[in-house]
């Protein structure tokens, strides 16, 4: 019911409100700020993501709601509160955590998710389960704070996670948001298609996040939307990359230095290739022949073929059949 809605979205607001005062505040607050400061977290950005600290302890959310007239068995239904099997009792679900307030579009809260401030515990980060406020695949965390500048722009880039997000909103990127994880949905598209035109896609460089942004590539170009994907070095993040090189570095050689999809996949299949060597040439060329087979503008294969052609010095009619041959095979 639309009561019900309510009452949870209430739940996360107050718990929102609760950590973030815990994080800044309170002595069990320190570590976890000392943790984020050192991760370069400025106090502006805690405050514009509204960050917060989970206490170490079993009771703090469950009492706090309690003592506000919360109904206990909304928050469990939501993943904030467990009950204990043994006799019922509620606990907290987050505890000694990092927290990350995720809202709907419209700005309310619907969920968390909850860092671990030393890396040894599992899991890394501990998100709410789905529940009728909140589903994941039609939620890009940070939208509500970007839009406006997202729709100015008409271009938006997209993260894998809050701490790129966040990181590159200090950087100067006020038109990012998240797709939590790696797998942008179809719902996600729509949501940037109605807002703008072109995407540049800043998913980690590890194997896991270049095949995410290519499957992403694939569904923001269905929408519609223009594409861009930004490289960094093998194995960094965009928070990594920032942490290391400094902002104007981020801004000028990896988010102004992104490439079309195809240029992009130009440059990967090259990587850890020696391309003087006549086998991995070839199946270099192969690779690049199976993407321009995929492209569906005549146009664009023309160009890349010709690209290839004088790069490698073949001729464009054998690259031609050979892409015709690939095209009858995908199909
Ligand atoms: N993620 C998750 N659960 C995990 C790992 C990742 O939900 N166990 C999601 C989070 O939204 C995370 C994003 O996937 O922000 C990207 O994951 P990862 O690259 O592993 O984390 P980072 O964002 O780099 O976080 P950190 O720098 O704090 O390690
Ligand atoms: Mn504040
Ligand atoms: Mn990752
Ligand atoms: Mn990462
Ligand atoms: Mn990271």
């Amino acid at each position: 019911s639309s009561d019900e809605k309510k009452a949870m979205t209430e739940i996360h607001e107050l718990l929102a409100k609760l950590y973030h005062h815990c994080l800044l505040h309170t002595k069990q607050g320190r570590p976890a700020l000392e943790y984020l400061e050192k991760r370069g977290f400025t106090r502006e950005s805690i405050e514009r993501y509204q960050i917060g600290y989970a206490p170490d302890s079993w009771e703090t959310a469950s009492q706090f709601l309690q003592k506000r007239g919360m109904d206990l068995h909304i928050a469990e239904k939501v993943g904030l509160i467990g009950k204990r099997q043994s006799d019922g009792k509620p606990y907290d679900r987050f505890r000694n955590r990092v927290m990350f307030p995720i809202w709907d579009r419209t700005g309310a809260v619907v969920a968390f998710g909850g860092r671990v401030l030393d890396g040894k515990d599992e899991p890394k980060y501990l998100n709410s389960p789905e529940s009728k406020i909140f589903q994941k695949g039609r939620t890009l965390y940070g939208l509500n704070l970007a839009r406006a500048e997202m729709r100015q722009k008409q271009h938006a880039v997209i993260f894998e996670g809050y701490v790129d997000t966040i990181a590159a909103f200090r950087a100067g990127v006020t038109n990012g948001v998240a797709s939590l994880g790696t797998s942008l949905t179809e719902d996600h598209a729509a949501i940037l298609k109605r807002n703008v035109q072109s995407v540049t896609i800043c998913y980690d460089s590890d194997r896991a996040g270049v095949e995410a942004a290519f499957r992403a590539s694939e569904i923001l170009t269905k929408q519609g939307c223009t594409v861009k994907i930004s490289q960094m070095p093998d194995g960094m993040d965009p928070d990594d990359y920032i942490s290391k090189f400094g902002n104007d570095s981020f801004l000028k050689d990896i988010i102004g230095a992104s490439l079309t999809v195809m240029a992009f996949k130009i440059q990967y299949y090259r990587r850890g290739k020696n391309l003087r060597d006549e086998g991995e040439r070839m199946i270099y060329i192969e690779e690049i022949i199976q993407e321009i087979a995929r492209l569906p503008k005549a146009v664009e294969r023309d160009h890349y073929l010709r690209q290839i052609a004088s790069e490698f010095n073949l001729s464009l009619d054998a690259l031609k059949q050979q892409q015709t041959q690939t095209t009858k095979q995908l199909q």
